[in-house]
């Protein structure tokens, strides 16, 4: 076996090795510094500091993009060029037109294999596409009609708790929203997606639960330079190397990460077991997450198996990319309605109404077709996934040379207008959800207002022709090949839950701790100002009017 000094010595080797390598190939490259973009003071750490520890998310990025255009030339660690882009036309063309020709960046797919594990949102190329051919068929609008009576029932769990809290404060309480909405979703995505009760809301037996506990927050929350530095290193450094390091390096982030992958594994393999055993539907043509995977995993075909790992890999990928990233987006909900009333109220009296005629057809509940027909609080989705994207941008790398076409002219440092860019393979770029999604030319000189009317009106939707995303030209849930194969069902959770929530309970700030940052860790989620580190969205709730008369 090696020790920890032989293999740091072995790191530094390679990793001199590969920087060098880097800097020969950085001399050939069409360079990007033609472009204007912000001052950068750090060799060593870039402008990443002014995105990773922005005092809250995308605050710097956007006045960037305000003040250079929607094409910009960043510093990366180490004097790397990034290119940053929040131009539609070149957005589209990365993520639509480019095929596999843009791959993820080695620190994106080194986060994705750590809080994910190596599935599909690690995977690349033709293994990526395999893979989500398998998939698909696992997120089809069918399935969902499914899971609907799942989703609701874990929803009303969710507000009997709170209304015993309520109950117990004299029928008006302060509840912290995030901590509630992990656990909602964390309970939904079991009962639905693998049949499997993690009874978080119950705080029954979910070590998995526990150990997520500020799991992010405390990793990825205001990055160190050193930590930034860190991430860096990896792109200079061969896989296995990385791999070790990853497994081995004794840092407090790292071995809270190890921990919980290890119970992520530990209870994907305890649901493999259980449905490989008890699933009645794997020889059957049933189209359920769990009847899919397990199907892929027996099958003999090389081109639809999926290996025990691979198996295991696409289980702990479901498990993170399916909750947290729901439960951000539902708090972010219920935030902006909390901040207006009259919006509150308008989607409540929409719920009631849909749920009357439920109830005039003999309906005992509301159907998928229900929550289709349902325009504002679709609007309400709408406009909250486009203000507040839980994902502020993705990381590219351009896998050969290529010219990237621009929808804004731009001016470059020299004052030449230009209405393309030549990247060379292997240049590194961060497309910014955020900005795109409050774009003015895209969405008007409101774009900073939350406004869910924007989306009832036929007109703006025709004006929106960006052709981005897969949910109202909003890029939230990413856009092309490797868009969010969990969107539809993502909405469906998310629409069931507020109609719950919102039925039954009226949603205040709370005086005193309603200065609520939107806060970037590998997702963007709520935070106090002044109590930073810990996800929180304190909101006062009480029942709302008229839903004592309900039963
Ligand atoms: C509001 C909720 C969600 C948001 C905003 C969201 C957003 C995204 C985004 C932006 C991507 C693309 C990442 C990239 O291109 O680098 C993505 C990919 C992915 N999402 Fe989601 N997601 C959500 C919910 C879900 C759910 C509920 C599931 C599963 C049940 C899921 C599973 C996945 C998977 C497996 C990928 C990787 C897809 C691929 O690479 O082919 N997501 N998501």
């Amino acid at each position: 076996m090696f020790d920890f000094q032989t293999l740091l010595a072995a790191a530094c080797l390679v990793s001199f090795g590969f920087i060098g390598q880097k800097l020969i190939q950085r001399l050939r490259r069409h360079s990007i510094k033609y472009l204007q973009g912000p001052e950068c003071h750090s060799w060593l750490v870039g402008n990443l500091p002014g995105i990773f520890r922005a005092e809250y998310a995308v605050k710097n990025e956007k006045r960037w993009v305000e003040e250079y255009g929607t094409a910009l030339h960043i510093k990366g660690a180490l004097g790397s060029d990034i290119l940053y882009l929040a131009d539609p036309k070149a957005m589209q063309y990365i993520f639509n037109t480019s095929g596999y020709n843009f791959h993820k960046t080695r620190q994106a797919r080194v986060i994705s294999s750590l809080i994910t594990g190596k599935g599909l949102s690690f995977a690349e190329g033709n293994i990526h596409a395999r893979q989500r051919r398998i998939m698909t068929p696992a997120f089809h609008f069918s399935t969902l009609r499914v899971f609907l009576p799942r989703f609701r029932s874990v929803a009303k769990k969710t507000t009997q708790k709170w209304n015993e809290i309520v109950q117990r404060m004299g029928g008006q309480g302060v509840i912290e929203m995030t901590s509630w909405m992990s656990k909602t979703t964390l309970d939904a995505m079991g009962e639905t997606a693998f049949n499997y009760k993690f009874d978080s809301l119950d705080d029954g037996h979910s070590d998995l639960s526990r150990v997520y506990t500020n799991l992010i927050p405390d990793s990825f929350f205001k990055r160190s330079d050193k930590k930034l530095l860190f991430e860096a290193i990896w792109s200079y450094i061969p896989w296995w190397l990385v791999t070790i390091i990853l497994r081995i390096l004794p840092t407090h982030q790292l071995k809270r990460i190890r921990e919980y992958m290890k119970e992520a594994r530990r209870v994907a393999r305890h649901i493999i077991d259980t449905a490989r055993q008890e699933h009645p539907s794997v020889k059957g043509g049933a189209k359920d997450i769990m009847s899919i995977l397990i199907k892929a995993n027996s099958s003999e075909n090389p081109k639809t198996k999926l290996d025990d790992e691979s198996l295991m890999a696409q289980m702990t990928t479901f498990m993170f990319a399916g909750h947290d990233t729901t439960a951000a987006t539902t708090s972010w909900a219920l935030y902006h309605l909390a901040r207006h009333p009259p919006a509150q109220k308008k989607l409540r009296d929409e719920i009631r109404q849909a749920k009357k005629n439920a109830a005039a057809r003999g309906d005992s509940d509301l159907t998928i077709q229900d929550l289709d027909s349902m325009k504002y609080l679709a609007a309400v989705m709408k406009e909250t996934l486009r203000y507040s994207p839980i994902l502020s941008l993705l990381q590219r790398q351009a896998g050969r040379d290529d010219i990237i076409p621009l929808s804004t002219p731009l001016k470059t440092k020299t004052g030449e207008t230009i209405t393309s860019i030549p990247v060379s393979k292997g240049q590194v770029i961060y497309a910014s959800i955020a900005n795109y999604n409050r774009l003015k030319s895209v969405w008007g000189e409101d774009a900073d207002e939350w406004r869910p009317e924007r989306f009832l009106d036929s007109d703006y939707s025709k004006k929106q022709k960006t052709g981005l995303g897969v949910v109202a030209n909003i890029a939230t849930f990413g856009t092309g090949l490797r868009s969010c194969i969990g969107w539809r069902f993502a909405m469906t959770e998310m629409q069931t839950l507020l109609i719950e929530f919102i039925d039954m309970f009226e949603y205040a700030p709370v005086p005193g701790k309603d200065d609520i940052i939107p806060a970037t860790q590998t997702i963007i989620s709520p935070m106090l100002k002044g109590d930073e580190g810990h996800n929180q969205l304190p909101l006062l709730i009480s029942p709302a009017p008229d839903s004592e008369d309900r039963g």
